[in-house]
């Protein structure tokens, strides 16, 4: 089988995007432009602003993703871009570009699911290792800003297949790492300081109650067992107690304070967040993170042993995540599960994951028609 080369580009939401992947499993290339900047002053991103960024972006990022793989544009086997879950304005500009590329180049177009890239990120990276003996089925959590989901994924022939067995009934993790960040004062996006600041916070602080962290259905004792049980999270109980606490304990006028010094900061550093953190602020962060480490850990591994799964996956921007990574490899070591992580750069948002889950479908011929468009809610496929 002669090499491939196929082209992906990221648009989802505020990355652009754009990798060469030969093969599925040997990155050539992996451009990422953030968009972090455009979207601190707000706290969080603004769908209007990530479209004309993408827009700006879109162009330099592809020939910068050719040029670093030594690629041209007549030497690409396929197109693959990302066609949803995400926001409908950015996704149009990923789309909108791949489709005049394929156009002029006469190649082929490939739609991908953001969620199987994320899953692919996994699978690329083992490839890439040498590793080609991942034992199936996979149980693949995954956890980033849009997205706390569950899928139980199978290699069919070339394909792929997906059930969902779980997701948040509210807030996605990643979302309520944001949220909590952004009510302490600490900027956007969230999760990264969260997960620095809590190594230097007591994580017995603050004991969040079972109702402010799970879902209700976990608490259905003595009911009959379902044939297809159901792993659901949930994550806005947890941010709305950390807002009690923050209003109960008289913090409000210190996270104003920090939130004033910390936007003075142009890229504030570690140190420069623990100048303005005291020591409850710092458990309250640290009793957060270790909450919903918990959560996800302990449900994932549940989900795991009711369908008896061989293997997990744990990807997504949150699997970036120090005390994620360790104690669900800990957990999971202890039950003889092997888990795998992407590395952090393909944790989060990326055109390399996107072009490693168009490779299946170049194989088997699965090309998007002209005519298709970007689906903000987009679904994986079900079993
Ligand atoms: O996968 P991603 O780049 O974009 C989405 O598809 O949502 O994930 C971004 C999310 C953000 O909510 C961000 O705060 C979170 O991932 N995140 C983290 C960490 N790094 C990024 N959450 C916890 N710990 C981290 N180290
Ligand atoms: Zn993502």
């Amino acid at each position: 089988m002669p090499d491939t080369h196929i082209l992906g580009i990221e648009s989802s939401c505020d990355e652009t995007g754009a990798a060469v992947v030969r093969s599925g499993e040997k990155i050539l290339s992996n451009v990422v432009f953030s968009q972090i900047a455009t979207h601190q002053p707000y706290g969080g991103v603004v769908p209007e602003l990530a479209s004309r960024e993408h827009l700006r972006a879109i162009v330099p990022v592809v020939r910068k993703a050719l040029a670093d793989a030594g690629q041209t544009y007549e030497s690409l086997d396929a197109i693959a871009v990302t066609q949803g879950p995400g926001l409908a304005g950015a996704l149009l500009v990923g789309i909108s570009y791949a489709k005049a590329l394929a156009f002029a180049l006469e190649k082929p177009l490939i739609a991908v699911n953001h969620l199987e890239g994320h899953i692919h990120a996994v699978l690329l990276e083992e490839r890439q290792k040498g590793n080609h003996e991942v034992k199936f089925p996979v149980l693949a959590l995954v956890v980033s800003g849009g997205h706390t989901h569950l899928y139980l994924a199978e290699q069919r022939g070339d394909g792929w297949s997906y059930e969902n067995i779980g997701h948040t009934r509210d807030d996605a993790a990643g979302e309520a790492f944001d949220k909590v960040a952004k009510l302490l004062g600490l900027g956007y996006p969230g999760g990264p300081v969260i997960d620095r600041l809590s190594a230097h916070g007591d994580p017995h602080t603050v004991k969040f109650g079972p109702s402010q962290i799970k879902h209700r259905d976990r608490n259905d004792r003595g009911k009959p067992r379902d044939a297809n049980p159901r792993f659901d999270f949930s994550y806005s109980g947890i941010k709305t107690a950390v807002l009690r606490y923050v209003e109960t304990h008289n913090l409000k006028v210190a996270v104003e304070e920090r939130r004033r010094a910390l936007s003075a900061i142009a890229k504030p550093k570690v140190d420069d967040y623990l100048s303005v953190c005291d020591r409850e602020t710092l458990g309250l962060v640290a009793s957060f993170q270790r909450a919903v480490v918990e959560d996800l850990v302990e449900k994932t591994l549940v989900a795991a042993r009711a369908y008896d799964v061989a293997t997990l996956f744990v990807t997504g921007g949150v699997a970036a995540n120090q005390e994620l990574r360790t104690t669900f490899e800990n957990r999971a070591a202890q039950e003889g599960l092997p888990v795998f992580f992407p590395s952090r750069p393909l944790s989060t948002d990326n055109a390399a994951m996107i072009a490693a889950a168009a490779y299946p479908k170049w194989l088997s011929r699965d090309f998007a028609p002209m005519d298709f468009s970007a689906d903000a809610g987009l679904q994986l496929q079900q079993l």
